[in-house]
Order: C-alpha cells, then sequence, then structure tokens
C-alpha cells in the first residue's frame, strides 16, 4: 500500500481554450495563457492497495459513482500503465472553495490527482511530464500544474502539448475577484462544448488569430500594462462567448446579471479604475484589478442587484506534494 497527498490551485484562462485538435489526448485547438488562484485549492489523497476490487472516489466527504468516477478511473489507468501495476486507488479530495460556486474545480482536481497518483504509484515525474499527464484528465488542469502566470503551449502531440510559467505569482500583484451570480451546476460541461467548438463558422478564425492573442496578452502581463491587458482578455472571452452562442446547439452561459456586470466594468474603467472581466464556461465572471484597487472594486461588486459573492484570489503557486 503507498500513499501520498498533493494540493493545487484552479486558475482562470485570460486567453482561452475552446476546442481541441485530438479530443481523447486533450490536445486543444490553441494554445492559451492563465494565472492560478491562491487561497483557494484542492487536496487530494491518493492510496494504491491490491485490496479493493474497485476505484473509490469521495468529494468534499461524499462518495462518487457514475460519470465522474468512469472519469477518474480512466485517468488512473493512465497512471497504472506508467507505474506497471494494476493496483486499485482510494481517492479523497476536498475543496476549500464552494461547490458549484462556478470555479472550474476540473483544473485543481485533475492536478493535485495527477501529482498524488503519480507519487503514490513511485512515478518520479517531471513537471512537463506531469502537465501532460494532467491535460489527460482535463486540458485546463495542465496550467495548475506550473505556478504563477502560466502558458500552455498547444503542440499537437501527446509529448509537446503541456503548460510553463512564464512569470512568478508575484510578478504582477493582479487580483480576481470572482463575482458568484449563480451556484448552480452549469447544463452543459466543458467537455461537451469543446465538442461542438467546429460547428460555429467562426472558430477558425478565432483559432487562427489566438497567437496574436497570446502574445499581446503575454508580453501587457510582463510589462505590467493593464489598459492592453484589459482589452485583450475582454477580447479573447467575448471570442469564446461568440464561438459558444454561435454552435449548433447554442450554449449560451450568460444571465442578466454576467451582462450588468460586463457593462459596468467598462463604464469603471473608462472612468479610471483599472478593472476588466473574463467569462468561463458559466455565468459567474472574474473581474481583475490590482491588489491595492481591489477593497473598493470588492465593495462596489457585492453591492449590484443579484450579486450573491465576491471571492478574491491573487496570483497563486504550483501545486505541490504535502510532506
Ligand atoms: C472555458 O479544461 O474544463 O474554462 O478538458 O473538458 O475538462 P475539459 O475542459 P476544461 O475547459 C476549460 C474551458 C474554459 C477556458 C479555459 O480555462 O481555458
Amino acid at each position: 500500500m503507498s500513499t501520498a497527498t498533493a494540493i493545487a490551485s484552479p486558475n482562470i484562462a485570460f486567453i482561452k481554450y475552446w476546442g481541441d485538435q485530438d479530443p481523447c489526448l486533450r490536445i486543444p485547438a490553441n494554445s492559451s495563457l492563465s494565472m492560478n488562484l491562491a487561497g483557494l485549492i484542492t487536496r487530494t489523497q491518493v492510496t494504491f492497495d491490491s485490496h479493493p476490487s474497485e476505484d473509490a472516489l469521495t468529494v468534499n466527504g461524499e462518495g462518487i459513482t457514475g460519470v465522474s468516477l468512469v472519469r477518474v478511473s480512466d485517468f488512473l489507468d493512465r497512471v497504472r500503465q506508467l507505474a506497471g501495476f494494476d493496483y486499485t486507488a482510494v481517492v479523497d479530495s476536498t475543496n476549500n472553495f464552494p461547490t458549484g460556486a462556478g470555479i472550474a474545480s476540473s483544473a485543481s482536481a485533475f492536478a493535485a490527482l495527477s501529482l498524488a497518483a503519480s507519487a503514490a504509484a513511485g512515478l518520479n515525474l517531471s513537471q512537463p511530464e506531469l502537465s501532460r499527464l494532467a491535460r489527460t484528465g482535463s486540458g485546463s488542469a495542465c496550467r495548475s500544474v506550473p505556478g504563477g502566470f502560466v502558458e500552455w503551449q498547444a503542440g499537437s502531440h501527446d509529448e509537446d502539448s503541456y503548460a510553463f510559467s512564464f512569470a512568478h505569482p508575484a510578478h504582477w500583484d493582479l487580483v480576481d475577484c470572482i463575482v458568484i451570480i449563480s451556484q448552480l451546476h452549469k447544463l452543459v460541461g466543458s467537455t461537451s462544448g469543446h465538442a461542438l467548438a467546429l460547428s460555429s463558422p467562426i472558430q477558425t478564425a478565432r483559432v487562427l488569430d489566438a497567437p496574436r492573442r497570446l502574445e499581446i496578452c503575454r508580453r501587457a502581463i510582463l510589462e505590467k500594462d493593464f489598459q492592453t491587458f484589459a482589452d485583450i482578455i475582454e477580447l479573447d472571452s467575448n471570442l469564446m462567448h461568440a464561438i459558444m452562442i454561435t454552435s449548433t446547439p447554442p450554449l449560451l452561459y450568460w444571465q442578466p446579471t454576467t451582462l450588468a456586470v460586463m457593462r459596468v466594468v467598462q463604464d469603471w474603467r473608462q472612468a479610471g479604475l483599472p478593472v476588466a472581466y473574463t467569462i468561463d464556461a458559466g455565468p459567474n465572471i472574474h473581474v481583475l484589478t490590482s491588489s491595492v484597487y481591489a477593497p473598493e472594486v470588492v465593495a462596489r461588486l457585492v453591492q449590484l442587484e443579484n450579486v450573491l459573492q465576491v471571492l478574491t484570489a491573487s496570483p497563486g503557486g504550483p501545486a505541490w506534494l504535502e510532506a
């Protein structure tokens, strides 16, 4: 019997992953950029044992069966194959952030699971190898393996599709103000959404222009140029949602409050406040600002109608193994 525990944070993408070249290996259609979210964590313990006949999974103390367990078991098969054994696993995972808060927990979940499972299996994987492994569980999880500001190079094969850090967490004091407007589970998950991307007639144009947007965003982060950063992350988020609403069938994740926050963020920025939004596959909205303005931005956001809660996170570190 061998056991290991790992911790990872979710990440917010500034240049989004939407659509795959290879859905099985989760090789994305385009490279993406993100920031890890400090303070929000998934802690996962994996124990490999020859005794139980099937893998077992608990999330926040609740036993999980069905498709979620199958996804984790399929992922563990990759680890077992790498390790050359067929022991079953007991996986126990907890999030310190509210479940159903619209924060993509699959990224931190599969990053922590990759690290814990590979360590428990006695594999000593390099960071790119770990990132590749995490990618096969959930694409965006590969970006939660390295720390700070991260690029996932799309590549075209399993070997060259992984994420790496291009700036340390302390590089830029950005704060992500996560505006929760709905705690309902999203109707269409990311995996199904990626599969619809190419049914939009404008996905090809979005993907073709992605290297240009990524370069502008990377430079804006490296130069701490908030105005350029704001313009490019809003453009990229809007482009992804344009794909979603023009897919067949269409996916419309926004709620009226999502749009209200988008408008107010643009108004505040025009009035001189450094704020910018980005939205993932759900109605909640991430409002980026710098640390000196964060208290004021949060105070303004919580006063808006239908805003349930605002969480904040600064740039976070890499996934790590608990001693
Ligand atoms: C909108 O990584 O959640 O958050 O690989 O199917 O688990 P799966 O997809 P996932 O997709 C993330 C989509 C996104 C944009 C992003 O994080 O880049």
